[in-house]
């Protein structure tokens, strides 16, 4: 089966041919220039995600040695994202699909992510626990085969990946806060301020709104409201927060663990491009005896190779979806068929 996978959900604008498992081609173009607004602007995104989309998949394909007559499958991601970014690759790929003859099939994001640890060579397995931390989500799973995943927890507030961002923003650091915070802790003390870890009524759950408040404080406290922070004095702010993030992560993956059989461990979604929080993980699945599978960079971020990986598996579990299927309403629908919580 050769999928052709398009993702265009946020800032990232991406095409990939999988053929019979085998990653082909994985093209990404990110979109920089939302930096100077300190955030995606939709309509922005909307727009250079029209600009690109069809030299990319031109791209893609020329580069996986194929073209559109070999491809069987048109996967792209249907939600949850930005909706007008999300209609410029989805629109696309209904349009290709249906004027090639091609089996078109929508792909939830978020089950693009879960899944995403197979395109690595060593693959989770099943069951498996998942810790999906991105820019617009935090889950922990259990993911029982394709098509079986229970839900232990999720944010009750912002996601991880907008914590980063949100606490880099108040340091005055620019937009993605995630990397250039890695960067800064790598030369602070973690232990130099007590960041706090929010203890939620299901203990699966995850908060993040009070350590960014936790963070504004601190700097309130410390520098004045309106002044602005030593550039010294950011390593050790930065380890610390990133300290109380990897806490709040691993506390949940350590109880989880003692609960659950699973067999492998999965961390997945952007943020699990943090090497601390990878290297957390690595040392908790020594410890338990779990095989350890986070994806290479390339599969962290959002990226078509993980829409087509997921495309693929829907397929051969027998999903079918028509032509005319709107993704907005009932996205929910095919998003839950999957989930039980
Ligand atoms: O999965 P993703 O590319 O997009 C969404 O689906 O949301 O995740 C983007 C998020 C951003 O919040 C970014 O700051 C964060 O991933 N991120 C990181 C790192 N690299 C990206 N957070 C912490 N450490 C990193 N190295
Ligand atoms: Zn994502």
């Amino acid at each position: 089966m050769n999928v052709l996978g398009i993702e265009s959900s946020c800032d990232e604008t991406s095409a990939a041919v999988l053929s019979e498992g085998i990653l082909k081609s994985n093209l990404i173009a990110s979109q920089d220039f939302h930096k100077k607004y300190g955030g995606v602007v939709p309509e922005l995104s909307s727009r250079a995600h029209l600009q690109i989309i069809v030299p990319l998949v031109k791209d893609s394909l020329r580069k996986a040695q194929t073209d559109l007559r070999e491809i069987d499958v048109v996967a792209a991601t249907a939600g949850p994202g930005l909706i007008g970014a999300l209609l410029v690759g989805l629109s696309f790929a209904k349009g290709l699909a249906f004027s090639a003859h091609k089996k078109f099939v929508p792909v939830n994001h978020i089950e693009g992510h879960i899944f995403s640890g197979f395109l690595m060579e060593k693959k989770p397995e099943f069951p498996y626990l998942c810790l999906v931390i991105s820019g617009g989500h935090t889950l922990l799973l259990i993911v029982k085969s394709d098509t079986e995943i229970i839900k232990l927890g999720t944010t009750v507030d912002d996601a991880a990946g907008e914590a980063f961002d949100k606490v880099a923003k108040l340091l005055g650091l620019d937009y993605p806060g995630g990397p250039l915070i890695q960067k800064l802790a790598m030369k602070g003390n973690p232990k130099k301020i007590k960041f706090p870890v929010a203890q939620l009524k299901n203990p699966y759950d995850f908060s993040f709104s009070g350590l960014k408040t936790a963070v504004l404080r601190f700097k309130q406290k410390e520098y004045g409201v309106n002044e602005k922070i030593p550039e010294s004095d950011l390593p050790d702010i930065t380890a610390s927060f990133q300290y109380a993030v990897v806490e709040a992560l691993t506390q949940k993956v350590l109880k989880a663990l003692h609960e659950f059989n699973v067999k492998s461990i999965s961390v997945v979604g952007g943020v699990a491009a943090n090497s601390s929080i990878r290297s957390s993980i690595e040392e908790i699945g020594n410890k338990f005896g779990k095989s350890v599978v986070i994806p290479d960079l390339q599969f962290c971020g959002d990226n078509a190779a993980m829409i087509a990986y997921r495309g693929m598996q829907l397929v051969k579990a027998g999903v079918n979806f028509p032509f005319n299927y709107n993704a907005f309403p009932s996205l929910k629908k095919s998003y839950l068929r999957f989930w039980k919580t």
